[in-house]
């Protein structure tokens, strides 16, 4: 039933490969989310050419967005605000999404609301749990590695973050040390199920008290593992170096969270961003955090983990009721830094 108080907010998201939208009821109910991956077009090239992406979204965003709305069975009147990813991201393909949400809002006079593409990722959870204030969001992407200590609805605190790689970039170029096409994240975590951590690699635990994460000595120590084992003429073990890769990793970013949730007297963990669809970081994550302290965690499935607009219209819902509106001059901005929505 169509309630006059529900608020539809339509999504839209092109910051990097992926060209999505979606339609989202009172942030929290999933009436539309689609999602048109360009993975194929970037593989041959090991890595997202940003000049390809770009031709991609423009290709396919007006389709994209009319199939948004008429899967959710709504007319572009229904519809209370558009949200669209304003940063971080890859600028040419981010102006695809603004310019197409710019038109929308300028033509049939909706609120344009700009979203922060981590605000969505971690508001994904939204989508699939109820969200209990204080929390604590872990969010491992492609581009980022972050605890964000969140006191309130949309209010964000960077606790933590990585001084280099992010662990999603980490997988992806030890991935690529074993010869695994792009994005290797999820083949590597594929290859770790079914080996042993039998090689000894470093975690980099930093400071103590730290929150902050380093990936690229763990990475370099990948490489020079392969180099030295293939240099004595031997063979190394692909499964069981991912599977000790992959416990470096996890170990660090689950012994971080549950550091961070004891100190600031959190009981609930959302994690958020592509390698939350990692299976060892979900295994450890359930285990030592709910099994072994009785915390909450949630993690979205895996379609929701990854890029999509459901994600960024659920965020935009709470920017819709702050009334955190942008002009017609919204601009996509590649650096932007995670502020309270
Ligand atoms: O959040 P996302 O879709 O895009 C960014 O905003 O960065 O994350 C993509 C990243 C890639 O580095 C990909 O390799 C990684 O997430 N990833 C994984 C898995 N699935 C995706 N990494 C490890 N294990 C996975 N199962
Ligand atoms: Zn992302």
């Amino acid at each position: 039933m169509n309630n006059k108080k529900d608020i539809h907010i339509l999504g839209i998201e092109t910051s990097c490969d992926e060209t999505a939208a979606a339609v989202v009821k009172n942030g929290k109910a999933i009436l539309s989310n689609i999602v048109m991956s360009q993975i194929d077009s970037h593989k041959r090239f090991g890595g997202v050419v940003p000049e390809v992406a770009s031709r991609h979204h423009v290709e396919v965003i007006t389709a994209v967005i009319e199939e948004a709305l008429e899967d959710a069975g709504l007319s572009i009147e229904d519809i209370d605000g558009i949200a669209v990813t304003e940063g971080p991201g890859l600028v040419g393909s981010l102006l695809i999404g603004i310019n197409a949400a710019k038109t929308l809002a300028l033509v049939h006079d909706k609120p344009l609301i700009p979203v922060h593409h981590i605000a969505g990722h971690i508001y994904a959870n939204n989508l699939v749990d109820d969200l209990n204030y204080p929390l604590l969001a872990l969010v491992v992407s492609g581009g980022h590695t972050e605890l964000v200590l969140i006191r309130e609805e949309g209010q964000f605190e960077v606790i933590g973050e990585t001084r280099d790689d992010a662990a999603g970039e980490a997988y992806d170029k030890v991935a690529r040390t074993l010869n695994l096409p792009y994005p290797g994240g999820p083949l590597l975590d594929k290859l770790a199920q079914e080996g042993k951590p039998n090689y000894k690699l470093p975690i980099a635990w930093l400071e103590q008290n730290s929150f902050d994460f380093s990936f690229s000595g763990l990475k370099s120590a990948v490489i020079n593992t392969v180099h030295n084992i293939t240099q004595r003429g031997e063979l190394i073990v692909p499964e069981d170096l991912a599977a000790s890769f992959q416990e470096s990793v996890t170990e660090v970013l689950v012994e971080k969270a549950k550091r961070a949730m004891q100190e600031h007297n959190v009981t609930q963990l959302v994690v958020a961003g592509g390698v939350a669809a990692n299976k060892g970081l979900r295994e450890k994550l359930k285990n030592v955090l709910e099994e072994g302290h009785g915390y909450k965690v949630t993690i979205p499935p895996l379609n929701l983990c990854t890029d999509n607009a459901a994600m960024i219209a659920a965020a935009g819902t709470i920017a819709f009721r702050n009334k955190k509106f942008a002009s017609l001059n919204l601009n996509g901005v590649p650096g932007l830094e995670l502020e309270s929505m």
